[in-house]
């Protein structure tokens, strides 16, 4: 999949998830396979105004990519601003979030806002994409809601407005994260515009994965929720695309992974805030498996990277073994 003139070696990428998709996560799903990684929504307007956290969430200057840094706003000339700054960085191709349906920032004009003011997502694409020289890409989602789903009117506005590729999540924004994905409404919008639309919305398993790829005409499919805790998903799709087997997971090659995504926070973070942080990621990387939430009551009791290390350790080294779906997770 071309996005503009960067090359998207595999189709399947990370999606965006706020508080999650971090530089140490976009690092573990690029190790992993993913094709892409993107940045959590940044307000264009706290980058404008130099606030350094934000900034500081921005791509950094040795990560992996393709990486894309996604920015939100309802201001033209705030959003171009941002996007003139995210340019000057690492990020590969700056995309703009239209499917937020988060007050904070709907509040802004930003966000899935746009999707009831498609008018205004083009002038804010299109001013965006005369100051950049990097590829300008958007995420939408079907519509505001059902009596008003505008996916593929949204889709032609903002390819005419020259984006280079366009994100959908299936749903409306009222859903949520309720109900299910419809991907017959992204499979139209697919067929009506020129430009890659990558499908997005409750790919859960590599067959699921590799269906949308195929019955959508989706030039690439986007997995979110499935990942966390679960990055290795990205291989097991490849490797269910080239040869329609995949593999299992053994407990000790999930403790590999959470121990590089340890040391990969505490170097992005410092020690304190990466045991932290990790301790909820704990909570994905142990979903499903035998006695994890009492792993999860202990390692709230400790501090310090070493003895939550030493925990894991323990926990995953005594091979707790599956409860996850047939077949996803084998035993050491
Ligand atoms: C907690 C959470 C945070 C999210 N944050 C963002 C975000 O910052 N930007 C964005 O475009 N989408 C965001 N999303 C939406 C996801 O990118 C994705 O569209 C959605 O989860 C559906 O895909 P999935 O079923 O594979 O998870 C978020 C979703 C969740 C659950």
């Amino acid at each position: 999949m071309l996005i503009g003139n960067i090359e998207i070696k595999f189709p399947v990428v990370m999606a965006p998830i706020a508080g999650m998709t971090d530089e140490p996560f976009r690092r573990i799903v690029m190790e992993c396979g993913a094709g892409m990684t993107t940045t959590e929504l940044l307000s264009a307007k706290a980058l404008t105004l130099d606030s350094g956290k934000t900034k500081r969430m921005l791509p950094f200057i040795d990560e992996p990519g393709p990486v894309a840094a996604q920015i939100f706003g309802g201001e033209p000339e705030v959003m171009r601003d941002a996007a003139l700054m995210v340019e000057a960085g690492r990020a590969d191709m700056i995309d703009i979030n239209f499917g937020c349906p988060v007050k904070k920032v709907t509040k802004t004009g930003g966000g899935a806002a746009l999707l009831r003011d498609v008018k205004m997502a083009g002038r804010i694409t299109a001013t965006v994409v005369a100051a950049v020289k990097k590829p300008v890409t958007a995420k939408i989602r079907i519509g505001w809601d059902l009596r008003t789903v505008n996916v593929v009117e949204m889709a032609k506005t903002l390819e005419d407005a020259g984006v280079a590729a366009v994100a959908i999540h299936g749903r409306t924004a009222s859903q949520g994260y309720s109900g299910v994905a419809d991907w017959d409404a992204i499979a139209k919008a697919a067929a009506a515009v020129k430009i890659p639309v990558i499908g997005n919305g409750d790919i859960r398993t590599p067959e699921s994965a590799v269906w949308r790829l195929e019955s959508s005409g989706c030039a690439g499919v986007m997995v979110g929720r499935a990942a966390l805790g679960a990055p290795w998903i990205f291989g097991w799709i490849r490797s269910f695309l080239e040869t329609g087997k995949y593999g299992t997971i053994a407990t000790v090659e999930i403790l590999n992974v959470a121990q590089r995504h340890l040391a990969m926070m505490a170097t992005c973070y410092g020690e304190v805030a990466a045991m932290r942080k990790m301790r909820g990621w704990l909570g994905y990387y142990t979903r499903g498996l035998r006695n994890g939430a009492a792993f999860r009551r202990e390692i709230n009791r400790v501090e310090g990277i070493e003895p939550l290390g030493a925990l894991m350790e323990e926990f995953f080294g005594a091979d707790p073994g599956v409860i996850k779906e047939e077949g996803t997770v084998a035993t050491s």
